[in-house]
C-alpha cells in the first residue's frame, strides 16, 4: 500500500483503514463520525475512488494507492471552501474536499446534479449545504467569477468557460461502489445514504 505516495507496511491487516491512517500514521484529516458508512467524514481516495475508510479493512487496500486530504495536490477546492465560508465546525470538511476533488477530476465543470450526486454521501450538520455547493462551483471555474455572486447584465450572467483539465477521477465509480454496499467491491461503503441524499436534494 502507498499512502499519499509513500510506501507503508501496516502491522494489522484486519484494522480499519480509518484507524490505521489516524492512529498509526497520524493522518487525522479523515474523521470518524458514524463509523457505519453513513456520514462521509472519513472519506479518502482508494486508487482515486472516494471510499469511506471506516468500512475498508487495511488488507482490502493492500495494493492500493490511498490518498487522504493531507495528500491531495494543491487545488482551488480548499480555498473555495474557506473563501466561501463553507466551513463551520469543520468536522465534515475533509471528506467534502476529498469528494469534491474527485468530482472535479472527472467533471471539471460539473452540473448541479453532478455535484449533488458526488457529495450526497457527505453529511454536514452545520452549513445547510448551500455554501458547499457554491464552493464546489467556484472551484470548478477558478479564473471566472461565481455566477451566484455576480450582478447580471442585460445579456445575463457571463458565460463561464472550463478551466480544468479533464483527469481520471472516479466519482461515478463511488456511486456504483455504494450501491454494492459494504460487501461489494473494495470501494464499498462510500456512505451514499438515503438520508444524506435527501438532505442534498433539499440544498
Ligand atoms: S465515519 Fe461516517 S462514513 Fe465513515
Ligand atoms: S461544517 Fe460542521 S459538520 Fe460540516
Amino acid at each position: 500500500m502507498k499512502v499519499n505516495g509513500t510506501p507503508v507496511t501496516p502491522p494489522d491487516g484486519q484494522a480499519r483503514l480509518l484507524d490505521y491512517l489516524r492512529d498509526d500514521l497520524g493522518l487525522t484529516g479523515a474523521k470518524e463520525g458514524c463509523g457505519m458508512g453513513e456520514c462521509g467524514s472519513c472519506t479518502v481516495l482508494l486508487d482515486g475512488v472516494p471510499v469511506c475508510s471506516c468500512l475498508v479493512l487495511v488488507c482490502q487496500a493492500e495494493d492500493a494507492e490511498v490518498t487522504t486530504v493531507e495528500g491531495l495536490p494543491p487545488s482551488p477546492v480548499q480555498d473555495a471552501f474557506v473563501d466561501g465560508q463553507a466551513v463551520q465546525c469543520g468536522f465534515c470538511i475533509a471528506g467534502m474536499v476529498v469528494s469534491a476533488c474527485a468530482l472535479l477530476d472527472r467533471h471539471p465543470d460539473p452540473t448541479d446534479d453532478q455535484i449533488h450526486a458526488a457529495l450526497e454521501g457527505n453529511l454536514c450538520r452545520c452549513t445547510g449545504y448551500s455554501s458547499i455547493l457554491r464552493a464546489v462551483r467556484t472551484a470548478s471555474q477558478p479564473t471566472h467569477p461565481n455566477p451566484a455572486t455576480q450582478p447580471t447584465t442585460p445579456q445575463g450572467p457571463a458565460r463561464h468557460a472550463d478551466t480544468h483539465q479533464a483527469a481520471g477521477g472516479q466519482a461515478r465509480a463511488r456511486q456504483e461502489a455504494a450501491r454494492q454496499g459494504p460487501g461489494g467491491s473494495r470501494a464499498a461503503g462510500s456512505g451514499v445514504a438515503g438520508s444524506g441524499a435527501a438532505e442534498w436534494e433539499e440544498a
